[in-house]
């Protein structure tokens, strides 16, 4: 088997506006919403540091600083913890910060689309392979997803995009893709169809937010023209890619929640408290009363 190049750095555009949650996403970023007492961003972030990622490049927006801000020493803060003793508090944030030199931002000045948000992260990427985690979706399961498709990625090189099922019913709403011959834990894909009309997916499994991909995406990006809803769209590159490249795909077996959706974003909150020890007790009979009492 060929030895593969080492998936070292990864993109997280966060310029997206947000608009499906206004009018928190006026003031605050919707990657730095909090699912129990983490931002949605420290959540995929953890997933890349997981998964061996050496390099965090934020492709960012206006009005979304106060995100750099977030993975940065907060002096005042720790100063003040110091003095209090707060040791437990000092060594969380000391483990959740990127090391110095490793993440880099980057900014798309218009919100042209994710294909558009992903090629502003060309020159800090270079030509090297590299991962893509849409922010806005986070997971959860044993092994990370980024995890799973770096090993995927191991076995079969060239792109990989992680799939997970949906109600076939559903499927008119997401990227589906068709299923080839197993690899490894996964399969080659055979197509891509973006939002395919009802009854003519050729699958149920729905692109969720994660992507390998190789540089010359690039290239393709450059040029790509405006898509669906009139943005420059990452799935456009990746079908052109597809005419050159082989793509294949890793089938995550967890849970993921959309959180730039107001439901998924809940949901996200209730499953990650509910798996936490200090929490669960306080919260389970409440719940269920709370859902008893509604008709
Ligand atoms: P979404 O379509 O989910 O994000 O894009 P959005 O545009 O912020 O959300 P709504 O639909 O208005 O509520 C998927 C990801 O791509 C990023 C978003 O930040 C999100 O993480 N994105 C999207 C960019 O970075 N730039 C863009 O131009 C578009």
């Amino acid at each position: 088997m060929a030895q593969q190049q080492k998936i070292r750095k990864a993109v997280f555009p966060v310029a997206g506006l947000g608009t499906r949650f206004l009018p928190a996403t006026k003031a605050v970023p919707k990657e730095m919403l909090t699912v129990v007492d983490k931002p949605v961003i420290q959540y995929v972030v953890d997933e890349a540091a997981e998964a061996g990622i050496e390099h965090f490049v934020f492709v960012t927006g206006r009005g979304k600083g106060v995100i750099e801000d977030y993975f940065d020493i907060q002096y005042e803060l720790e100063q003040m913890l110091r003095e209090r003793n707060k040791n437990a508090e000092l060594t969380l944030l000391a483990g959740l910060l990127p090391k110095a030199g490793t993440a880099s931002f980057t900014r798309q000045q218009v919100p042209l689309g994710l294909g558009h948000a992903v090629w502003c992260a060309r020159d800090i990427v270079g030509n090297e392979p590299f991962a893509v985690l849409l922010p806005d979706m986070i997971m959860s399961a044993e092994k990370g997803c980024l995890k799973g498709m770096v090993d995927l990625y191991a076995q079969t090189g060239g792109n990989v995009l992680a799939v997970q099922e949906c109600d076939p019913e559903q499927a008119h709403k997401y990227g589906i893709v068709g299923v080839g011959d197993a690899v490894g834990e996964g399969f080659k894909i055979t197509q891509m169809v973006e939002k395919p009309a009802k009854g003519t997916a050729p699958s149920n499994l729905y692109i969720n937010g994660r992507y390998i991909l190789q540089p010359e995406i690039f290239k393709i990006l450059e040029t790509q023209e405006r898509g669906a809803g009139n943005e420059i769209q990452l799935t456009d590159g990746m079908l052109a890619l597809a005419k050159s490249q082989e793509f294949a795909a890793y089938p995550f077996k967890g849970d993921t929640f959309d959180c730039g959706a107001k439901d998924g974003f809940i949901l996200a909150n209730l499953a990650f408290a509910l798996q936490r020890a200090d929490i669960r007790p306080a919260i389970e009979g409440p719940m269920k009363a709370l859902l008893a009492s509604l008709k």
